[in-house]
């Protein structure tokens, strides 16, 4: 079946409408509560939002957003999707051994998805936490000031969660 908002995201999106005379600043919300829906943007996905948001905004302008976006995801993502922050700060304050313990402890490369769909390991830019690097953001929580030690004690914990 295509998609369409859930009864939650639908009554977030008529509490939008008056919010945002201009259509086009719709565009951003809606996506969000694609992916809250379903967890990833999809063709089908966006031509729905293109179609609630009505004319001016066409699947052109939807895709032109999603795709700028790194924030939403254009492929199913796990249970827990883990964005590591490489970015130069959190470089420095040794990111990299934060993805390397991530990869090696779930048997990831960068990119994919645990074959049970627990966990989606993911390099990305600036998270905007510069100040308190490494920085992790694991759905909507941020994990700051990690160490590979950090990162195995929440993995232990999600795990336990899954
Ligand atoms: Fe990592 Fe900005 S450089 S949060």
């Amino acid at each position: 079946m295509a998609y369409q908002f859930s009864s939650d995201s639908e009554t977030r999106f008529q509490k939008l409408i008056p919010q945002f005379p201009n259509k086009r600043s719709l565009i951003l919300p809606c996506l969000f509560l694609l992916q809250r829906d379903q967890g990833f943007v999809d063709h089908d996905g966006m031509q729905y939002i293109a179609d609630r948001i009505g004319n001016p905004v066409s699947l052109a302008h939807v895709h032109g957003v999603a795709t700028f976006y790194t924030m939403y995801n254009k492929k199913p993502v796990g249970k827990f999707h883990i964005q590591i922050c490489a970015n130069i700060s959190c470089y420095l304050a040794g990111s990299d051994s934060i993805t390397e313990k991530v990869c090696e402890k779930l048997n990831l490369e960068k990119g994919q998805t645990s074959k049970d769909k627990l966990f989606t390991v993911d390099e990305v830019q600036c998270l905007g936490a510069c100040g308190f690097g490494p920085v992790a953001q694991i759905n909507d929580r941020y994990y700051e000031n990690l160490t590979p030690e950090k990162i195995d004690q929440v993995l232990e914990e999600l795990g336990r969660k899954g």
